[in-house]
């Protein structure tokens, strides 16, 4: 039967373009069952119910696949439990009386629009330098005409469970984005159908990156550590490879 444990959160209030600062607020009666976003909507209530203004955060899907959530919570992104979004982090991992403390994202190249919420967009005009497959009009062809090996369809199909969260960027001390831009990269690398332009899209998307201010990637590996989906750091030698490649052939 699920229990009820008191929280005391120390949460980052921000607008944008302003200092932001700790507020404290006090969660009590709270589910174990619950998850960490239904958490907040319990104390947004009561904030909303007193007349402050509800902690803003952001959220879509609730089911890990959407990308939308995301804070660090107690300094790690999405809390401290492996391969989960903060959408599927639950109460119960909490003991009763603890301080927990929620900021956003920390990253330069994520600026704070409001409280827990980033601009995350670079990721999105990283994704828009070549993150998709040209297709002529017509007839969808036959799948079975394509022969693709079966380690290759599960490498690609491992790489695009990136779900663009930015937890990679986050826990990269120089900020980079590789891990990301990596697993964008590949799904199409690993697949003929992503061949065709594969020289392009990686000198791009890594072009781009630079471009918005993500750093540079020292094989520090904590993005990998974060990463709720498990992104595998072979897929940023892959990158490294595809980008080399594309540097010595002529375009
Ligand atoms: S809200 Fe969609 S992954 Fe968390």
């Amino acid at each position: 039967m699920a229990e009820k444990i008191n929280l005391t959160l120390k949460v980052w209030r921000q607008n944008r373009g302003e200092e932001g600062r700790f507020e404290i607020y006090e969660a009590h009666d709270i589910d174990t069952d619950a998850s960490f976003l239904e958490m907040m909507d319990v104390v947004n209530d009561k904030i909303t119910l007193a007349g402050g203004e509800p902690i803003a955060f952001e959220h879509d899907c609730r089911e890990g696949i959407c990308g939308c959530c995301g804070s660090l919570v107690n300094g790690k992104t999405h809390g401290s439990h492996e391969r989960t979004t903060l959408c599927q982090l639950h109460m119960r991992h909490f003991k009763e009386g603890e301080t927990v403390v929620i900021e956003p994202f920390r990253a330069r190249a994520f600026p704070v629009i409001k409280d827990l919420i980033l601009d995350r967009s670079g990721l999105d005009h990283i994704i828009a330098e070549g993150g998709y497959v040209s297709v002529k009009t017509g007839n969808a062809p036959e799948a079975s005409t394509t022969p693709i090996k079966k380690e290759l369809a599960e490498a690609a199909m491992d790489a695009a469970e990136c779900i663009g969260c930015g937890a990679c960027v986050a826990a990269c001390p120089n900020g980079s984005a590789m891990l990301f831009t990596a697993a964008k990269v590949s799904q199409f690398a690993l697949l003929p159908q992503g061949h065709p332009e594969r020289a392009q899209r990686a000198k791009d998307m890594v072009a781009k990156m630079d471009e918005l201010g993500f750093g540079n990637c020292s094989n520090e590996y904590e993005c990998a550590v974060a990463c709720p989906k498990g992104i595998d750091v072979k897929n940023i030698a892959r990158l490294n490879r595809e980008f080399i490649k594309a540097r010595l052939t002529k375009s």
